[in-house]
């Protein structure tokens, strides 16, 4: 049976303030309303529920059974109906929904969290089964604020620093990053969240989330998805028109490279 990382710490998700303002971004890059969207890594559905309403079907597909059922219950308090959008426990380094998709996203870095080469090559294998004929993928990551020697050398430490941390009804609920280790070889992160609940002074309740995080810089990002059969279409650096490069997230939407335009970069959307 699967283990469940998320299991704990899928009910602080959607607490976490420094969550990208990321939603108008995907919102103008639905093609049109009659677009079938499919989200890789949909997590509590903090972009899903506000791009329902703007395409004619949503698919969202994530690991955590955790996430998805907070995901689900968002759906379902919305109202919103089956044939309009579900979203399903799969893995994003291999599932087959059957039907394509005229956009396909991962927002929050979620390509990050793929682990290995042969999960990578997954990956990007379901997005070329998945796409519709003219249709485009957008993936994410950050940007490091060190160069691959820098980060080798500063990344590990076993200090935790404090995240953020937001005011609840009883008290208030931190987040600690511990930077665990680091595959030096291929730039892979395992940082460790640990999430804190507390009443007054009082710790309540605690959990610890490991993440995978592959880095990229802004030649290999654009090289990964060359490398695997697509044409780039557009790239940016962050959310508010940063070129690409030089803003603190890598953006890119690419296509199938046989019938891709290639417009690249503009200064913003
Ligand atoms: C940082 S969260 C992003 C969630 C959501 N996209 C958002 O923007 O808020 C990363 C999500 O990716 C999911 N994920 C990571 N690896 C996955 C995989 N191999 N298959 C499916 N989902 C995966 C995690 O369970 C988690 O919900």
């Amino acid at each position: 049976m699967k283990i469940d990382i998320r299991a704990e710490a899928a009910r602080y998700y959607d607490s976490n303030p420094d969550a990208p303002n990321d939603v108008p971004f995907y919102q103008r890059l639905i093609p049109s309303s009659d677009a079938a969207v499919l989200e890789l890594g949909c997590g509590t559905g903090r972009v899903t529920l506000p791009l329902i309403p703007r395409c004619a079907y949503y698919h969202g597909i994530d690991i955590s059974p955790a996430m998805i059922a907070i995901c689900r219950a968002k759906l379902a308090q919305a109202g919103i109906p089956p044939d309009k959008a579900r979203v399903d426990e799969g893995d994003i380094t291999a599932f087959d929904l059957g039907r394509p998709f005229d956009l396909i996203i991962a927002p929050f870095r979620v390509l990050q969290n793929v682990e290995t080469d042969a999960e990578l090559d997954g990956l990007f294998r379901c997005i070329h089964g998945h796409l519709a004929p003219g249709g485009t993928c957008i993936l994410n990551v950050f940007r490091p604020n060190r160069d691959p020697q820098g980060l080798r050398q500063h990344w590990v430490s076993s200090e935790e620093q404090l995240s953020w941390e937001t005011p609840t009804d009883t008290g208030r609920l931190a987040c600690y990053a511990r930077q665990a280790r680091m595959d030096v070889e291929r730039l892979v992160l395992f940082p460790e969240l640990i999430y804190r609940r507390y009443e007054g002074d009082e710790l309540k309740e605690e959990a610890v989330l490991k993440i995978v995080m592959r880095c990229y810089y802004p030649d290999t990002f654009e090289q990964l998805i060359r490398e695997h059969g697509f044409g780039i279409i557009r790239r940016w650096g962050g959310y508010a028109g940063e070129p690409y490069g030089e803003g603190p997230e890598l953006v890119i939407q690419f296509g199938d490279d046989r019938s891709t335009r290639h417009v690249d970069t503009p200064p913003t959307i």
